[in-house]
């Protein structure tokens, strides 16, 4: 399994990392085969969210670790804080949404209550999830700072940030550095590679949507982790074997024959081959995926890596 650095941590990481987003409805039993098997492929990363299954994730997740008898310092936890969801609250504080919060009470009752779901006492990184635009950056700063001093988090995020909301809250935090932000990526998700090729023409591809986001976490060493690496649209369906996308399998299918591997490998290599040293959390719970999709000993061709990109219905100028 490659490695990759996270942001400018000492977190050496596996490349992929295993999102738990969908655990929340699996057994103790299969719970325990997907994280041993995430393991077993080489993966050391997890990332889980205060809201995913409505808490129910990080519980099913942590009992897992424990199942599985996993040493905690030998693997590095992820959560997230900072949706509210429109029909309840996830953290005890009794307030319903829908809204973003980033308020000091609700991020440092995030950061507890998924402590104890996910039976740990820090967590390697946390992100905050969406940008919440009523944020009072002092007093995030604030909750960070008291997070850090307590142990509880070791490194911090975003997600779903274009660069001047990284910078904003980056200028509150002072030494404090944001190391990572966490972004929908994959082949049938492209707009931070698109608007880079199609810099000021006329056409669709060339509308930025985030900012530039792509070359400022590089010139600012963030670790961009691409969420929903198989998924088209807004969790749409998985493009691979879809019916929808007859090219694009048809490029996948043929590459997987020469380096003897899956499609998933693939498109999961494709987002590993981008030099802005990416991170990519898959988030298969079928173990036989997670294998599959962890076969990564091959390494593309830059042609190789274009030809993913125009089979997926894109242009270059
Ligand atoms: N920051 C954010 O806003 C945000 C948003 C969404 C997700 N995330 C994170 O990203 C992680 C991954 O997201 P995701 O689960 O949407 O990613 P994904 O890996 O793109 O999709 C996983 C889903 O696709 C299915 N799948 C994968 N390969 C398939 C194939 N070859 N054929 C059929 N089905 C296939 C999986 O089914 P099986 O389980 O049956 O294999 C699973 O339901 C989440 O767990 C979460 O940690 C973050």
């Amino acid at each position: 399994m490659k490695t990759i650095q996270i942001g400018s941590t000492n977190l050496t990481s596996s490349a992929v990392a295993l999102g738990v987003m969908r655990i929340a409805d699996k057994t103790s039993e299969e719970a325990q085969k997907i994280v041993e098997t995430a393991l077993a492929s080489g993966i050391n990363f997890f990332d889980t969210a205060d809201i995913y299954g409505s808490g129910q994730s990080s519980i099913v997740f942590g009992q897992a670790l424990k199942d599985a008898g996993v040493k905690r310092d030998e693997i590095f936890i992820q959560s997230k804080a900072g949706i509210i969801l429109p029909n309840g609250q996830i953290n005890g504080d009794g307030e319903r949404g829908p809204r973003f919060d980033f308020s000091y009470d609700h991020l440092i009752a995030s950061v507890d209550i998924e402590l104890e779901r996910l039976q740990t006492d820090y967590l390697d990184t946390f992100l905050l999830h969406r940008p919440d635009t009523l944020v009072d950056i002092n007093e995030l700063a604030r909750a960070f700072t008291d997070l850090k001093t307590a142990g509880k988090v070791h490194h911090f995020g975003v997600s779903n940030m274009n660069p001047y909301q990284i910078a904003l809250i980056q200028n509150a935090l002072g030494e404090e550095k944001l190391q990572i932000d966490q972004l929908q990526f994959g082949i049938m998700h492209t707009n931070m590679i698109d608007s880079e090729l199609h810099v000021n023409m006329n056409d669709a591809a060339s509308v930025d949507h985030d900012g530039g986001i792509l070359s400022y976490t590089r010139l600012h060493n963030l670790t961009i982790q691409a969420w929903s690496p198989f998924q088209f649209g807004f969790f749409e369906g998985v493009f691979i074997d879809n019916e929808k996308f007859p090219e694009l399998n048809q490029t996948l299918k043929k590459l997987a024959s020469k380096y003897d591997v899956s499609k998933s490998a693939i498109a999961v290599a494709w987002i590993l081959h981008h030099p802005a040293n990416m991170q990519v959390i898959i988030g298969s719970m079928t173990p036989s995926r997670i294998i599959d999709m962890t076969k990564l000993d091959f390494q593309l061709t830059n042609q190789e890596w274009y030809d993913v990109y125009m089979a997926a219905g894109n242009t270059l100028p």
